[in-house]
């Protein structure tokens, strides 16, 4: 049956760069004969002015049937005096949480044509492809014990916990290795087992579930402070990392300034299998709705577009066809076509959103 993708555009920026890639979609329907059954809701903003809730009930039931949802951004200054329970970014965390989508894939990807634009020297990024898989459901943003209290000696106390089940550490190292084996055969655990008990566990149960299940995918142990080190030293040492909520929020945000621009960064989070064996999945830019530069036609698509991309490549069994989008964003690149947060202080002439959109479709139709 055809392939089911529920889109939540959400606010600011995020029609407008979904507007961009549904041009993709229809290219991909129309071209390679790959169909998908769209329908479109709100979240957000957006769904707080209709329903008052920034995601309807009927949307979340929507979003737990569909092969993948694909969402853009949320929030804006209208929304940030609202009380936190209806808060934009609450209809995010909700789709996030009740999908229970443990498994955050960030990849850090140097486009050739943009690596004199990196922080780093254009050696250490050229051509750079890693996978950092954040566990995103567990770990010290929701363990209990927490809260600030005062303690014994009548001071106040700030707590938080961090805690790991087996079970949550071995569903995200199952993520990892089976990425592994569709890319570079190698994953690197991050953890600090040399301070942290969960760390001990973390290794431990990677470990395992590699010798058990991936013996063939190569294995390695990192502390994740050397990590870091590493990431900025020589990043193209990694394959795919994989971390847990902590260490996946600061190396993931360290390894996409390795690229460049927030505007060049998509992702995905998994959670488990559904009955057809594809995996419940949200894929979306890293970046927010852009308010600075909402409605002007700055916005630059390509991370909703890469966003689709994984998706294709995740949810749809489409790999040659990601690979196909990625080369049409590639080739775009290096015919020097770029929105403004792709240009330098020296400035230039940058292209509008939609023609940023259109260029990668005649790429497409070129491919
Ligand atoms: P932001 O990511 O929206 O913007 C940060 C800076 O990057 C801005 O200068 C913006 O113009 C630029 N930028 C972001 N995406 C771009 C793109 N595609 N093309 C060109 N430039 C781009 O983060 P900020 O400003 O901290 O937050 C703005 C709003 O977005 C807030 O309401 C925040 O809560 C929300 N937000 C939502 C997220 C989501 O929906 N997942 C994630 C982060 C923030
Ligand atoms: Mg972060």
């Amino acid at each position: 049956s055809t392939p089911s993708l529920l889109i939540l555009a959400g606010d600011g920026i995020g029609p407008e760069v979904m507007t961009e890639v549904r041009k993709i979609i229809d290219w991909f329907g129309a071209k390679r004969d790959l169909a998908f059954d769209v329908s479109e809701d709100l979240v957000g903003g957006a769904a707080y002015d209709v329903h008052g809730v920034p995601l309807a009930d009927e949307t979340m039931a929507k979003a737990q049937e569909v092969d993948a949802v694909l969402l853009g951004a949320v929030g804006g200054p209208k929304y940030d005096d609202l009380d936190f329970s209806v808060k934009p970014e609450r209809g995010l965390l909700r789709l996030r949480k009740e999908m229970d989508l443990f498994s955050n894939l960030r990849p850090a990807q140097c486009f050739d044509a943009l690596a004199d634009f990196s922080s780093l020297k254009k050696d250490v990024v050229a051509g750079l492809d890693i996978m950092i898989v954040r566990e995103l459901t567990s770990g010290i943003y929701f363990g209990e014990p927490r809260g600030i209290s005062v303690n014994a000696n009548g001071e106040r106390e700030g707590v938080n916990t961090q805690r790991y089940t087996e079970s949550e550490i071995a569903r995200v190292a199952r993520s990892a290795f089976e990425l592994a084996k569709r890319r570079g055969n190698k994953v690197c655990s991050m953890e600090k087992a040399n301070v942290m008990e969960s760390g001990i566990l973390w290794r431990e149960v990677v470990q395992k579930v590699h010798d058990e299940e991936y013996p063939d995918v190569e294995l390695s142990h990192m502390y994740a402070d050397a990590g870091g080190m590493q990431l900025c030293r020589w990043p193209k040492q990694f394959d795919v990392i994989v971390t847990d909520n902590l260490f996946g929020d600061l190396l993931s945000d360290v390894a996409a300034m390795l690229t460049g621009s927030l505007g060049m960064l998509p992702s995905a989070s998994l959670g488990a299998p559904m009955e057809n064996g594809r995996p419940k999945a949200l894929y979306e830019p890293v970046h927010g709705s852009a308010p600075d530069i909402a409605g002007q036609g700055k916005a630059n698509p390509i991370a909703c577009i890469l966003s689709f991309a994984m998706a294709l490549r995740y949810s749809f069994d489409q790999g040659a066809e990601a690979d196909r989008l990625e080369k049409a964003v590639e080739k775009v690149l290096a015919d020097g076509l770029r929105t403004a947060d792709l240009m330098g202080p020296e400035g230039g002439s940058p292209v509008s959103t939609s023609a940023m959109g259109d260029a990668i479709v005649a790429a497409l139709d070129a491919s």
